[in-house]
Formats: structure tokens, sequence, C-alpha cells
């Protein structure tokens, strides 16, 4: 997947149709624009996660937050890197729970119902910082100060533009303060392979893992129920990432249809075969 806040498949047409109908000109950038009340939202969003934080972490100053996370606004749309959100991240920042991180790819909503808001799992999403972004898109405008509503480059526009850079500066955190048993949902019935060889997890996270800090790191290869078996444990891309992982000595396991997931995605398909409760 190209960028964590993903949006559904009928909102880049609508967005067209939308432009056409108005008669604007031809957006800029591939991306969505800058979510409409992005600045309540952050502030928003912060304010209620801190009553999830020990108490010991709760000493956090939103404003403050707000003004770091805003770098990305103010810098010109395809200048913005990983580093200028160094700031944010250290006033957003806190210690992840052992064995409670969740890394994933193409498995977005389902991670985040699964990991039910941090009381189950961690996923980068549960944690202030990543809460913070989820689902938004920012930038300025090319040529002048205030945010583009229209359209925000994507890693096809530039690499360096505010949301991508905010990604990975973020899974780097993430990455480097998780511990324990770490668990990664991949998606087995993903045409181009369950595991991105080029993709945050593998780039912005897998390199930033502390070693000492990790006891295993257990991969679950989920598919759709009914759906292609594109790639399972063992093969493909998956087998890649568990060489990998086998090669920078992890001790690591893998499984399919990981149960406690597939019973979550089987509320959807109660009826289905592969949905059957064997008594
Ligand atoms: C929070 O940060 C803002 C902006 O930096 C600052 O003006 C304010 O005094 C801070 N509030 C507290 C309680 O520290
Ligand atoms: C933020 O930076 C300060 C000073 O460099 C450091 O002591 C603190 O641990 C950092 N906080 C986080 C959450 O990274
Ligand atoms: C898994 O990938 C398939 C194929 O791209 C997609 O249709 C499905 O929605 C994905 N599953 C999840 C949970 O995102
Ligand atoms: C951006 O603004 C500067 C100064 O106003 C101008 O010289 C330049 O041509 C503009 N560039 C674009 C791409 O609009």
């Amino acid at each position: 997947m190209a960028v964590r806040g993903c949006a559904p498949s009928w909102l880049p047409l609508l967005l067209l149709l939308l432009l056409l109908a108005t008669g604007a000109a031809g957006a800029r950038w591939r991306g969505e624009g800058t979510s409409p009340h992005l600045q309540s939202i952050v502030l928003g969003r912060c304010a209620e996660y801190i009553t999830l934080l020990s108490p010991e972490s709760r000493d956090k100053n939103c404003t403050a937050i707000w003004e770091a996370f805003k770098v990305g606004l103010d810098k010109d749309p395809c200048s913005v890197l990983p580093s200028d959100y160094d700031l944010f991240i250290n006033l957003s920042g806190h210690s992840l729970p052992r064995d409670k991180s969740l890394f994933w790819e193409n498995n977005q909503l389902l991670v985040s119902s699964y990991a039910e808001n941090a009381r189950r799992f961690m996923a980068l999403g549960d944690v202030l910082y990543g809460r913070i972004g989820d689902l938004m898109s920012w930038c300025r405008q090319n040529n002048a100060s205030g945010p583009d509503y229209q359209s925000c480059p994507t890693s096809e526009d530039c690499e360096n533009n505010p949301v991508d850079s905010f990604w990975k500066r973020a899974s780097m955190q993430y990455a480097k303060d998780s511990s324990g048993v770490i668990q990664v949902m991949l998606n087995g019935s993903e045409p181009t392979g369950a595991y991105p060889i080029k993709g945050f997890f593998a780039d912005f996270e897998i390199p930033y893992l502390q070693k000492d800090k990790i006891t295993r790191i257990e991969i679950w290869v989920m598919h759709e129920i009914g759906g292609p078996r594109v790639e399972s444990c063992g093969e493909g891309s998956v087998k890649v990432l568990e060489d990998r992982l086998e090669k920078m000595g992890f001790q690591h396991s893998c499984i399919n249809d990981y149960l406690p997931v597939k019973l979550l995605k089987c509320v959807d398909h109660s009826t289905h075969p592969d949905c059957a409760l064997n008594s």
C-alpha cells in the first residue's frame, strides 16, 4: 500500500466527478487534498487519546503537538522530510506495551477493528502520533501559504511529500519502541503479494526493530473469506519476508488465517462454509 491513510476506492472517482461538475481546473496532484477541519481533528484526537495513556505520560500539550505537526503544512509540498516531524514525534511519543505491537500491510480496516482502540493490540494507528494522522491528508499549496484542499502529492508525484514523510517517521519510531512478541498481519489475497518488498513495513519498520528487545516475530497471513489464496506462509513474498527475518537473526513463525482474526472476518460472512464452527 502507498499511504497509511487509505481512502475508499470510490473516493477518487467521486472527487473527479465533483471537479468536473464544478468546472474546476484539473488538480495539480494525484492525492486527496487536505482534510477539512484538520486542526480541529488533530486537537480533538490528541485530547481524546490522552485519556488512554498511563498517568505518567498524560502531561502532553496538544497545542504544542499541533504546532509541531504543522511543519508539514508550512513547507513546500514536495520538500517535507521525515526528520521535519522529529519534534512532533518527540512531543507526542509514548512507550508501547510489550507484546502488543501489530504491524501490517494491506489490512488497514481489519487491523483497526481487531486492535480495538489499543484495548487488544496497539497498531500504529493506536499510538498517539499515528492516531493523529490516521486516514488524513494534508499539504500546503504549491506556491502559496495555506492548505491545498484540492489535492496533495502522493509518492508518484514526489517522494518528500508531507503525508508519506509523516508515516515514514512515525513507522520508524513505532518499530524502535516495539518490544516482546511482534505481530505482523499480511493479506494473502492481495494480488501483488502479501509482503510488499518495498513498503512501509519493509523499508521503515523492519530496519528499525531493536533486536535486543524483541523475543520473536509472528506473521499472520489472512485470506479473504472464500477469496483467493494468492500466497500463504512459506510462499512467494511471505517466504521473502521469512528469509529476511531469518537472516537478521529473529525468531519467527508464520500462521495462515490466525483464528481470532479469522473469526472477526467471519462476522461479515457468518453463513459462508469457511466460517462454520465445528462443535
Ligand atoms: C502548550 O504549548 C503552547 C504552544 O507551544 C504554549 O503556548 C503553552 O504555554 C503550552 N501549555 C502548557 C500548559 O505548557
Ligand atoms: C524528547 O526529547 C527529550 C530531550 O531530547 C528526551 O529526553 C525525551 O526522551 C524525548 N521524548 C520522546 C518521547 O522521544
Ligand atoms: C485484502 O486484499 C484484497 C485484494 O486486494 C482486498 O480486496 C481486501 O479488502 C483486503 N483485505 C483487507 C482486510 O483489507
Ligand atoms: C512560485 O512563486 C515564485 C515567486 O512568486 C515565482 O517566481 C514562480 O514562478 C512560482 N512558481 C510556480 C511553479 O508557480
